[in-house]
């Protein structure tokens, strides 16, 4: 069913096709007026331990991003089954990010964590910012003059007249390591992000253009926001809707999103997308602070804890597709009447993305991908712990009440 439905609407969007071209889109952008200022914790590229900086080609105008990658000692490129790429945070310190995932691989590699690759590559993308890092990046190299568009792919600045977006760089990243000339025995490419790393690759598992031949697992720890599908959200008190701007434009919803290098589809067949990959939605439990993006449209997705947005997302994605989970009891959503897109599903009834809820941690990278379910949804090919739960909730089925 759902490959019949999907074929017939991507007849109809290969009809209407609007042009694909990239502007600033991000609604985040606009409301900041240009102020994002998030900032950054390095004041010279460091190249950790381990690493080289490298340049990979986005596009075919001579952009390039730049990423920390495993230096030529460790270049297995023949015998690597497995890529990592991590995204780094709203601080942009791809460097710290690589050491992140470097450190857990080494450690599961030490502890003989079942199926680890010893020859894994790990690869960090360092988006570089127009305002803080002047004189870090070569003429090529892609730099974003709003300092978070990136999160929500929108298209770098630098060099000048680029149309290329932080989209793109993961797709020439992917497609890199899906290349079996290069890399003739690669199968697993895991895409890992947390915080603004997370936003970014919550959006990427919905709107990327997989390539054939490898299995790509999406790891989005503790997101600040989602682009909802739907007009639908889950506060309805704190917030109020009306004289709030832009709630349901890109990077919070489907309003003005212009596509990928694939092309424009409705938010149905990427929710379509979505619910039929391996994402693994990870979630520190006190991660309960009001920090993050507070803007109105965040707020909406669920009050000021990103803790709780992403359970009101988990909760919203298994309603839309109708799953059997009891969702209600997170009780952090108040939706009304969610449409039934059960029909993007298989007949198992079964979405690809897992919740994974970590107690005792906080909105640390660090924490997250140190803990033992964190090293489970990084190395496991079987199962991977789900961690916290409300009460009751191996014991109940959804009541539908948000449907
Ligand atoms: C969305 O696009 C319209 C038309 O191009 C534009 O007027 C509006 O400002 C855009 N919204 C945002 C948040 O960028
Ligand atoms: C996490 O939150 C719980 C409940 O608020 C608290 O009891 C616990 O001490 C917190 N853990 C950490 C590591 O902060
Ligand atoms: C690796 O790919 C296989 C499919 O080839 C998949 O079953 C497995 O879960 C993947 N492992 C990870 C860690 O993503």
């Amino acid at each position: 069913m759902y490959v019949g439905i999907v074929a017939a609407f991507a007849f109809s969007t290969a009809c209407l096709l609007v042009s694909a071209t990239p502007h600033r889109r991000d609604a985040s952008t606009t409301i900041s007026g240009g102020k994002n200022n998030e900032g950054e914790d390095h004041d010279e590229l460091k190249v950790p331990k381990g690493a080289r900086i490298k340049s990979i080609p986005v596009g075919n105008d001579g952009d390039e991003v730049a990423v920390y990658w495993n230096d030529p000692v460790t270049d297995q490129s023949k015998d690597a089954h497995s890529a990592y790429i991590m995204i780094h945070g709203k601080l942009r310190n791809g460097n710290d990010y690589w050491d992140i995932l470097n450190d857990a691989l080494q450690s599961a590699i030490k502890d003989e964590y079942p199926g680890v690759d010893e020859k894994a590559f790990v690869v960090a993308p360092q988006f570089f910012s127009t305002k803080y890092n002047k004189g870090q990046y070569d003429k090529n190299h892609l730099a974003f003059e709003d300092v978070n568009g990136w999160q929500a792919g929108d298209p770098a600045t630098h060099p000048e007249g680029t149309t290329m977006t932080s989209i793109d760089a993961l797709d020439s990243i992917v497609s890199t390591f899906a290349n079996k000339d290069d890399y003739p025995n690669l199968r697993n490419i895991t895409i890992v992000g947390h915080g603004g790393g997370g936003q970014l690759i919550t959006r990427y598992a919905a709107v990327g253009s997989l390539p054939e031949g490898v299995y790509v697992r999406f790891i989005v720890g503790d997101a600040s926001t989602h682009a909802y599908f739907t007009k639908d959200r889950p506060v309805t008190k704190e917030v109020d809707g009306k004289g709030c701007k832009y709630w349901n434009t890109w990077r919070y919803g489907f309003d003005n999103f212009t596509g990928t290098a694939a092309g424009l589809k409705r938010p149905f067949e990427y929710f379509a997308e979505y619910v039929n990959r391996d994402v693994v939605i990870l979630v520190a439990k006190n991660d309960t602070k009001a920090s993050g993006d507070q803007y109105c449209p965040a707020l909406l997705q669920g009050g000021e804890a990103r803790r709780d947005r992403n359970f009101a997302w988990w909760t919203y994605i298994n309603v839309l597709a109708r799953t059997p989970e009891p969702v209600q009891l997170f009780d952090v959503a108040n939706f009304k009447h969610l449409p039934d897109w059960s029909m993007a599903v298989g007949f198992s009834g079964k979405i690809g993305p897992r919740l994974v809820v970590i107690e005792d941690a906080e909105h640390d990278a660090k924490e997250v991908f140190g803990s033992k379910e964190g090293r489970a949804a990084l190395f496991s090919s079987g199962d991977i712990p789900v961690g916290w739960r409300p009460k009751g909730y191996e014991d109940e089925e959804s009541d539908c009440s948000y449907c």
